[in-house]
């Protein structure tokens, strides 16, 4: 435990965490830690209990090469290879996805739009994203914040009777309500959807870990899996305006060398055009597999 500050006693058994609470629905800093220094499993086992509890979970100031990033990483789970957006991948290292707004190749790149919709990462995948990490190597002068709402707090605040609803249904989730997607190139777009079909997973879903119930519907879901759009899309827009209510966020205002770790199974994010997008931001993500879960449908 020597490279993480630790609240308990010196000989390490009490390996209590720094932290500091970022908001009160969700989000904590580690403090005087520091992830190039091998961890071992009681650290990894306390990073772990603090992203439990607080579903998001900050490391400032940390250097991290990619092939640092992708061993802290897969201490805490099997790591995607991003076969569902294989353009957007960083050459040699398919664990990392870049998150950019520099030009690639001379063109401008694919992923300077990612993410501007509420949503938990790779919902429209068999495998929806356990967790994803975001590691920030460059951000404009002002801006390019990214927000994250609480999941659990959005189930356990919905009334007994609509809890009993949403328990019942199953989401369809497509990639083609990915904001922004019809701005990138036709023919790769055209190829992601290929790969990612409309698919339905349940609404309220279960942690493994926590055993707590999180809802599980975002602006990329496009009805209820047997219901119509039109009876569905007053039910999913009020579920997330009650998910992203300003008391259930958290705005992570960025600095340079910030990794932020999310538990795509009990939060969403967004990330925020509030930029100048003539302004380099450079991110770096590397994401968990979560459990199989869902299945395909027609539309
Ligand atoms: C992501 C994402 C948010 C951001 O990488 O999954 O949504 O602010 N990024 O870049
Ligand atoms: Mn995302």
């Amino acid at each position: 435990m020597s490279n993480l500050a630790t609240t308990g006693d010196k000989t390490g058994h009490n390996a209590g965490l720094a932290l500091h609470p970022l908001g009160h629905a969700l989000g904590a800093e580690v403090a005087q830690a520091d992830l190039t220094a091998a961890l071992d499993a009681s650290a990894v086992d306390a990073i772990r209990a603090a992203w439990n509890e607080n579903h998001i979970l900050l490391f400032r100031g940390q250097t991290l090469s990619p092939d640092a990033l992708i061993a802290f990483a897969g201490r805490f789970g099997e790591l995607d290879r991003h076969d569902a957006t294989p353009f957007y991948r960083l050459e040699g290292h398919p664990e990392i996805l870049l998150v950019t707004n520099r030009m690639i190749g001379g063109k401008p790149s694919e992923t300077r739009n990612t993410g501007r919709n509420w949503h938990s990462d790779y919902s429209y995948t068999g495998r929806p994203a356990a967790a994803s990490m975001l590691y920030c190597e460059e951000k404009p002068p002002v801006g390019g914040d990214t927000m994250f709402c609480n999941m659990v707090r959005a189930y356990e605040t919905l009334s007994d009777k609509m809890k009993r609803i949403v328990d019942g249904l199953e989401a369809v989730y497509d990639i083609g309500l990915t904001a922004g997607i019809n701005e990138r190139d036709p023919q790769k777009t055209a190829e992601l959807r290929r790969i990612n079909p409309p698919i339905a997973h349940p609404a309220v879903r279960t942690h493994p870990s926590s055993g707590k119930k999180a809802l599980y519907v975002s602006e990329r879901a496009s009805h209820f899996h047997g219901m119509t759009a039109e009876e569905s899309r007053p039910l999913i827009q009020f579920l997330c305006a009650h998910a992203t209510r300003p008391e259930n966020v958290y705005r992570h205002r960025w600095q340079v060398n910030d990794l932020v770790l999310w538990d795509n199974r009990t939060t969403m994010h967004i990330a925020l055009a509030d930029f100048d997008p003539a302004a380099p931001r450079h991110m770096l993500r590397t994401t968990l597999l979560g459990e199989p879960s869902g299945f395909v449908v027609d539309g």
